[in-house]
């Protein structure tokens, strides 16, 4: 099925936050960040750019109605820094302009006096400063201290990891629009539709029935727009509620690397504990996740981590504790795979280094650990139609792995001065919100009495392809052509009270609340056309835009049947509400059921590095991933291939750089870079796994959105065996990314 989107994007007419037409009178809004990382605010001056032609309004903390405060999950943020600041480019006051131009530059006309306070950056010194975000959580299973001693290798370490900047294309924006009544209307680049209106109402003291957001589509979000876009659309709504008038605050590129929160760095210890034949016995972590100057998601985050510390492998003696410390940076935020690439990275560093010890490859430990049926998780949840060992077996056929490991063997008994690396990279996901409240969604379905269908959820489009599956899943349900099926924009005055679109179960929970909003429809037109056509409603059903008798088709078709239905009043709308069944989590023992089900894949990596330039090429990556049985094939092949590209960016080459005092070096696109299609593997082969069918899923389907970012961290560790390859002496600390200049100076 073609994308939902596919015309409008290539032709260039996808209208996105900044393309609406504005009203004739909306002005234009531009942020005064904190020049300094810590300090007090002695004194603001703003009369300078007051005057500043086109300047209508200066708009500072003392401007808020409501609470000065869009903290989420821990209200520790305010949305304009009144005393403190807690890092560079903190919000600080907001200028309207009749130009955007006009309020930029005003805002470098704003002077700020600060008292600077000390700067810390890095998370281990935080914690040691006991600057935690909240208390430290520690999932644990078996007697990791007895079990060290039944373990014939016993090895530890550290590994890090660095941030990433999204990159959405569209940056961060929003249009708010005045009501009659002085409430809002909001279009915003928002993956969270209720959570922009929940704050706005918090800080305009509104009740929430008086915001309406708006979401037509996104630029992309990629977990940056969870939390993040919050603020941008409450600063316009704060700041046409103050002028009277209608205010678009859209960021520009540098000015949104610089202001908004990436992806967790983390820090980590590990120690892992094996038999003499490769069993994991045990295995501790500590992590040390860098949230940044306040909350945002960064406990949910660490709790994700927590989940995924073990990745694809069972082991019975674990003990995992993670710390989210407090650093005078932007605020960190979700970034696909929300933490669990971090901890997979932990691991998969682990098991090398054991490897290495044992003088085996990593594949022979990865391999006699992977989950089966019946293997409980540290965290309780046990493993039930556990398909990581298909995946590896899948792709042990498909890919030849042996083949591709001799190739590279030989490759580098031939060659000094260019060697590959092979690895592979198993990944096991959690599909849920981890907050088991989350897991719930609502759809608004309106069949018309000329038989075309709106469909209205809690879904955001992002790119991701969620309004495909949606208008697939009606499709379906009420057995007529896709093209009769329109998905509206995503609307809080429509749906209410809504998840953002996240933990990759957007499309499944959606899905199954537009499922059972068409069913209900679905029902109502049974009834209605089993009394006209005086047959048993069991014996009639609906496709091909047809409706069947006992699989005979009728000559009353789907169109006549809606008029007919309308003018017998009967009601042609439904609304739904879907929550993921049996899910459960206790925080105060730690363990629970929190996932429905998860997503299972492998990635085999060869990775070919010059060793005399530190460059390198990823040269094929092989996958095998865990569809169940897809309902849009080529949507989730492309969600494989952008996760992949997503997940190699992270480890290779995406370096968020910030200097002691906090500020960021890597602030554009010359100093940071993104894989783009000439760093794409020279051969890629995706391969569905076969006979996967999973009927506790959304029409048999399993969720995509994040998993496959994580197969990027194999071309990581690919390039570390390169690197041993080249020269067996030197030690390569487990630090990503991996851009050439550290490899080089790695192994020259
Ligand atoms: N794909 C595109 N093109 N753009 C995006 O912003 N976000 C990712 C993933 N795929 C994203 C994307 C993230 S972080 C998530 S959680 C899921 O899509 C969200 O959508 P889903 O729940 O419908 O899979
Ligand atoms: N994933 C993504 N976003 C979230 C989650 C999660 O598990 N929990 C809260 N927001
Ligand atoms: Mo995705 S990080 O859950 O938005």
């Amino acid at each position: 099925m073609k994308n939902h989107d596919a015309n409008l994007h290539v032709r260039g007419l996808s209208r996105f936050v900044d393309d609406f037409l504005a009203p004739d009178n909306t002005l234009h809004a531009a942020v005064k960040g904190s020049a300094i990382a810590h300090g007090a605010i002695m004194s603001i001056h703003h009369e300078k750019a007051e005057k500043h032609p086109g300047v209508r309004k200066i708009v500072l903390a003392k401007d808020v109605p409501g609470e000065n405060q869009i903290g989420s999950i821990i209200q520790d943020e305010q949305l304009l820094a009144d005393h403190e600041v807690h890092f560079i480019s903190q919000p600080i006051a907001i200028v309207v302009a009749e130009t955007p131009e006009q309020a930029r530059e005003a805002v470098a006309l704003i002077d700020i006096e600060y008292e600077e306070k000390p700067v810390i950056t890095d998370p281990r010194v935080a914690a040691e400063k006991g600057q935690l975000i909240a208390p430290a959580r520690t999932f644990s299973c078996g007697d990791t201290d007895t079990a060290w001693g039944k373990c014939d290798v016993v090895v530890s370490g550290t590994a890090a990891s660095g941030g990433q900047e999204h990159l959405y294309l569209e940056t961060q924006g929003c249009l708010a629009v005045l009501k009659e009544d002085g409430g809002l209307k909001l279009i915003s680049s928002t993956q969270g539709p209720t959570a922009v209106q929940r704050i706005v109402a918090r800080v305009l003291d509104l009740p929430m029935h008086k915001i309406e957001v708006d979401v037509l589509r996104l630029g992309g979000g990629f977990g940056g727009k969870e939390d993040q876009a919050t603020a941008w659309a409450t600063m316009a709504a704060l700041a046409a509620y103050r002028v009277g008038q209608p205010v678009k605050l859209v960021l520009r590129r540098h000015e949104d690397m610089l202001m908004t929160g990436k992806r967790h760095p983390y820090s980590s210890d590990f120690k892992i504990g094996l038999t003499k034949d490769g069993k994991i016995l045990a295995y501790e972590a500590i992590y040390y996740q860098n949230a940044g100057a306040a909350a945002d998601l960064s406990t949910a985050i660490l709790e994700r981590t927590l989940f995924h510390s073990t990745n694809s492998y069972f082991i019975p003696n674990v003990k995992a504790t993670a710390l989210s410390c407090r650093t005078n940076l932007p605020p960190n935020t979700a970034f696909r795979g929300f933490g669990g690439p971090q901890a997979m990275f932990v691991i998969e560093s682990a098991i090398a280094v054991a490897a290495e010890k044992m003088g085996v490859t990593p594949e022979v430990i990865q391999a006699k650990n992977l989950w089966q049926d019946g293997d409980a998780t540290p965290y309780g949840q046990i493993m039930h139609e556990c398909r990581i060992k298909s995946c590896w077996q899948e792709m042990a056929e498909k890919s030849n792995i042996k083949k591709l490991q001799q190739n590279v063997r030989e490759f580098n008994a031939n060659n000094t001065l260019v060697k590959k690396g092979f690895t592979m990279m198993p990944v096991t996901f959690g599909i849920s919100f981890t907050n088991t409240a989350l897991n719930q969604a609502g759809a608004l379905v309106h069949v018309y009495n000329d038989g075309s269908v709106s469909i209205s959820t809690g879904a955001v489009e992002m790119g991701q392809g969620v309004n495909s599956k949606l208008q697939q899943v009606a499709a379906r349900v009420l057995g007529i052509d896709a093209r009769r099926i329109r998905v509206d924009s995503t609307n809080t005055g429509r749906v209410a009270n809504t998840s953002p679109t996240a933990a990759s179960s957007g499309s499944d929970l959606n899905g199954h609340a537009t499922r059972l909003a068409c069913e209900q429809i679905q029902e109502r037109l049974q009834c209605f056309a089993s009394r006209l056509l005086d047959v048993e409603r069991s014996k009639i059903t609906f496709h091909d835009d047809k409706i069947w008798v006992d699989e005979m088709p009728q000559s009353l078709q789907w169109q006549e049947l809606t008029d007919k239905a309308y003018w017998a009043r009967v009601s042609l709308s439904a609304q739904a509400h879907y929550s993921t069944p049996n899910i459960h989590f206790d925080k105060n023992k730690e363990k629970g059921h929190p996932f429905a089900y998860y997503a299972y894949g492998v990635a085999a990596t060869v990775v070919r590095l010059d060793c005399i330039r530190g460059t390198y090429k990823v040269e094929s990556v092989d996958i095998v991933h865990d569809l169940g049985s897809s309902l849009s094939p080529k949507v989730d092949l492309g969600q494989i291939e952008g996760a992949l590209m997503q997940g190699i960016g992270w480890m290779m080459m995406e370096d968020v750089v910030f200097s002691e005092q906090g500020r960021l070096l890597a602030n554009t696109l010359s100093t940071y870079k993104i894989p783009d299609i000439y760093f794409a593997p020279e051969s890629l082969r995706v391969h569905i796994l076969e006979n996967a069918d999973h009927p506790a899923g959304l029409f048999h389907s399993k969720a995509i959105g994040e998993p496959p970012f994580m197969y990027g961290i194999g071309a990581w560790f690919a390039l570390r065996e390169a690197m041993k390859a080249y020269r067996q002496d030197v030690d390569v600390p487990f630090v990503a990314p991996f851009t050439p200049e550290s490899v080089l100076m790695r192994i020259s």
